[in-house]
């Protein structure tokens, strides 16, 4: 039985009064005995203050990137030291927005999740293809290089402790979720490549599906067998849909 696992990825959003706001609703609305851990990841000058706001609830807090160095002259970057000593227990690795953007490639992707795990923290990796990777059929290729990247530098054992998430490029922010099929073809796929280096690790590992999660479309996605739960951008900065999609989890 896996622990379903939903986190909040607010991107570049969010002042410090709106952010109080839809941290206030969110506590309200998330049920006291609730077995769904719940993280909110916002941007680095916030978590400090949101870390605040969260002390004593049962939502984590979470950091949407970091550096792969430990310390030195490494000018507008952020340590995974700093941020587990600013409360973060959970650290977003390999988000598409940077690979894309900000030309982060496998090697450094899997640097950092080794960062995040030497701090004591738990990395959110995420994987997933473009719109054109996936019209070639090269979803699982490109999902098992990505994956591979990390397993090799990190070794298996460090999937006990991480999470996976699949984001299909094509899906982030657009509107166009992958059909739950879809999302479970590619789950399995992940499960079945740690289950090829540690079956035990791939049964417990958590699978987060990412890209256009909305409260009206979480329930089918969930339903699937190797969907442990969502990596949710957009609707996540509000609070009534987030928590909608939080109540829609399941334990697989
Ligand atoms: P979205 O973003 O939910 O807005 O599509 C998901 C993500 O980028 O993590």
């Amino acid at each position: 039985m896996r622990r379903p696992f939903v986190a909040g990825n607010w991107k570049m959003h969010g002042s410090r009064t709106e952010n109080a706001e839809l941290i206030e609703a969110l506590l309200l609305g998330v049920p006291g005995q609730t077995t769904t851990e719940i993280v909110v990841c916002p941007t680095f000058v916030h978590l400090w203050e949101i870390g605040r706001l969260l002390k004593a609830s049962n939502v984590s807090l979470g950091a949407q990137s970091v550096c792969a160095e430990a310390v030195g002259a490494f000018t507008g970057e952020v340590s995974a030291a700093m941020l587990k000593d600013v409360g973060c227990r959970y650290v977003i690795v390999g988000h598409s927005e940077r690979r894309a953007i900000y030309k982060e490639d496998d090697a450094l992707v899997a640097r950092k999740f080794l960062a995040v795990k030497a701090q004591g923290m738990i990395p959110i990796l995420c994987v997933g293809e473009s719109l054109d990777e996936r019209e070639r059929r090269t979803t699982n290729q490109i999902v098992t290089r990505q994956l591979s990247a990390v397993l090799d530098l990190a070794g298996v054992e460090a999937f006990g402790e991480a999470i996976v998430a699949y984001e299909p490029v094509w899906a982030i922010g657009t509107g166009k979720n992958a059909s739950p099929e879809q999302a479970q073809e590619v789950h399995a796929h992940i499960r079945s490549v740690v289950e090829a280096r540690d079956a035990k690790i791939a049964a417990r590992l958590r699978i987060l599906y990412g890209g256009s999660v909305k409260g009206s479309n979480a329930r089918e996605i969930f339903a699937m067998a190797d969907v442990d739960g969502g990596l949710i951008g957009g609707a996540s900065l509000k609070a009534d849909e987030f928590l909608k999609i939080c109540a829609a989890v399941q334990v697989h």
